[in-house]
């Protein structure tokens, strides 16, 4: 054999070897779990033959603890870029069969220089984590590798999208890279994300709980809000990761790909001319009315099952990528609260970070009182919804359906936080409070003073104001709202809207950057 041929065989052998990271022993023990190698995953993500590996030979250089008797090439993670859809992506996978995936200074290196490459280019980063942590023997190069990769992570933000799935353990301070991305996927039963484990809880507060109910997918995609998703598998991850990058640009300098669609701009649906019920008090469902207007009822759920009193997620309207934001009436009658504000806040902010345009379906009785609400601080979260809706610059298309009271109807991108295009359905009340609290404070001293009478005046005073502002005519005749359409209209309307609004420019003042109240 020529030497070139060696060469190549050694080449060949080496990168055959490289390719089972831990060893054959170790992908059946991951297999054995119900989990894909870091290999598997990026397979089902990316498009065939599209991965361009980078750093496979990469080893680790600790020499305590014994390590320095095996340096299997490429570390604990796979790292390169390849294509989604045709769409260039880079990426890296976190190799459990590797030292369990733990962060060692070499694994730290390879993920930066995907982190800067993504922003050189100026394409989406997507992470899909499986990792024991912070590798134990390398101590603080270890924690110095973390904050390299967070520190990426924060150039990174706002410029290109970040995606972080979690496929197996994430815990301690390895958990603060997917909670500065754009977007959490977790899987349910086989992924945790947790500052501290159960063991470490119960030293310290007693507490006894379980790995799931700590920081299992679930938990954080209802509970906490950390997770926008919680997969039933780890190919349903992947496949929820590709249908969201599917809304998405490449980075903040472009918008995101037109999806063709038969569904006609001008359909009409008398259905919705009927959906809001006669009795104010009475809910009806938001999902109906935004599987109504967007192109072929689809619509991709952001945070599906964390305050479901309001509703944020990607649609394409007319073939163009939307950020859609409802409030539910079927859930808490779709009161604002701390939890609400935040999730809608951050959707805003990403919409309008990576140019996609906002369409705002408003039916919000007000913000939530309460002593719980105040020391949480309702002041603080709802100020960031008013913030990002004041502060964004994408087209912005108002729709309000029912109610519009108080703070709660300046906050849901009224017209003065800039909003472009502010529409009303003839049911829409938008009002400083609802009638009867308004009557409850107007009336007070008359209806004190005349019990006998009271229900009578509290009946003829709710008329009077209802006449006056459970109609959207007030706010239309101050150009508060720009016109009053037929709710089947909504679909044609929204869209022609957007459209007038597709070469908007607009500016903030400079500034070195903002103070939004978090
Ligand atoms: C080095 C590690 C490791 C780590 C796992 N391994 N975690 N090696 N550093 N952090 C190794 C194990 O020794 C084992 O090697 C192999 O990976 C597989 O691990 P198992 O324990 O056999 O797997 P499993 O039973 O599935 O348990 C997984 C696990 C557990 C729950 C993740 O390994 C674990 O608790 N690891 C330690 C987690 C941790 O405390 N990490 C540090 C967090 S602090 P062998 O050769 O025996 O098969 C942190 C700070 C970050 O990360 C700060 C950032 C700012």
């Amino acid at each position: 054999m020529s030497i070139q041929s060696e060469n190549i065989k050694k080449l060949v052998e080496r990168r055959e070897k490289a390719r089972l990271g831990g060893g054959p022993k170790r992908i059946e023990a991951q297999h054995a779990k119900g989990k894909k190698t870091a290999r598997e995953r990026l397979e089902l993500l990316l498009d065939p033959g599209s991965f361009e590996e980078t750093d496979m030979f990469l080893q680790h250089r600790c020499t305590n603890f014994g390590m320095d008797a095996s340096h299997p090439d490429g570390d604990g993670v796979v790292t390169g870029f390849g294509t989604i859809d045709g769409r260039l992506v880079y990426v890296y996978a976190q190799d459990f069969t590797v030292s369990g995936g733990s962060l060692s200074k070499t694994m730290s290196e390879k993920i930066c220089k995907i982190q800067d490459m993504a922003l050189r280019a100026g394409a989406p980063c997507i992470a899909l984590n499986d990792s024991g942590g912070a590798r134990i023997q390398e101590g603080i190069d270890a924690l110095a590798g973390y904050g390299e990769i967070f520190e990426r992570n924060i150039l990174s933000s706002g410029v290109i999208p970040q995606i972080s799935g979690i496929f197996g353990p994430c815990a301690g301070g390895a958990v603060y890279s997917p909670a500065l991305t754009d977007f959490t996927l977790m899987v349910k039963n086989s992924s945790y994300m947790f500052l501290t484990g159960p063991a470490v809880v119960k030293s310290v507060t007693g507490e006894v709980v379980d790995q799931e109910e700590l920081g299992g997918a679930s938990v954080h995609a209802s509970k906490s809000g950390v997770a926008h998703f919680a997969a039933d598998s780890e190919e349903d991850g992947i496949q929820t990761i590709k249908k969201l990058l599917s809304f998405l640009p490449q980075n903040n300098m472009e918008t995101a790909p037109e999806k063709p669609t038969e569904d006609s701009p001008f359909r009409l649906d008398d259905e919705l001319n009927s959906i809001i019920p006669d009795n104010p008090n009475k809910s009806y469902d938001m999902y109906k009315v935004i599987g109504s207007i967007v192109d072929d009822g689809e619509f991709f759920e952001i945070h599906k099952d964390y305050a479901k009193n309001i509703i944020v997620g990607f649609a394409h309207m007319n073939g163009r990528s939307v950020g859609i934001v409802a409030n539910q009436p079927a859930v808490l009658a779709g009161v604002l609260d701390i939890n609400a504000s935040r999730k809608a806040s951050r959707f805003v902010r990403f919409c309008d970070a990576f140019n996609i345009p906002l369409v705002t379906l408003v039916d919000v009785p007000g913000f939530l009182p309460g002593t719980q609400q105040e020391y949480g601080a309702i002041i603080t979260n709802g100020a960031k919804l008013l913030y990002a809706y004041g502060e964004a610059t994408v087209p912005k298309v108002t729709v309000t359906l029912r109610k519009g009271y108080g703070g709660a109807h300046i906050v849901m991108s009224c017209k003065q936080l800039r909003g472009d295009i502010n529409y009303a359905w003839p049911s829409a009340q938008i009002a400083v409070m609802g009638a009867d609290g308004a009557v409850n404070v107007l009336y007070a001293k008359e209806l004190k003073a005349d019990p006998e009478h009271a229900s009578e005046i509290f009946e003829e005073k709710k008329k009077e104001y209802e006449d006056l502002f459970s109609n959207p005519y007030q706010a239309a005749q101050k150009g508060y709202i720009d016109d009053i359409i037929e709710p089947r209209n909504t679909r044609f309307r929204v869209i022609r809207a957007l459209e007038s609004l597709a070469g908007k420019r607009q500016e903030i003042p400079a500034k070195k950057h903002d103070n939004l109240p978090l």
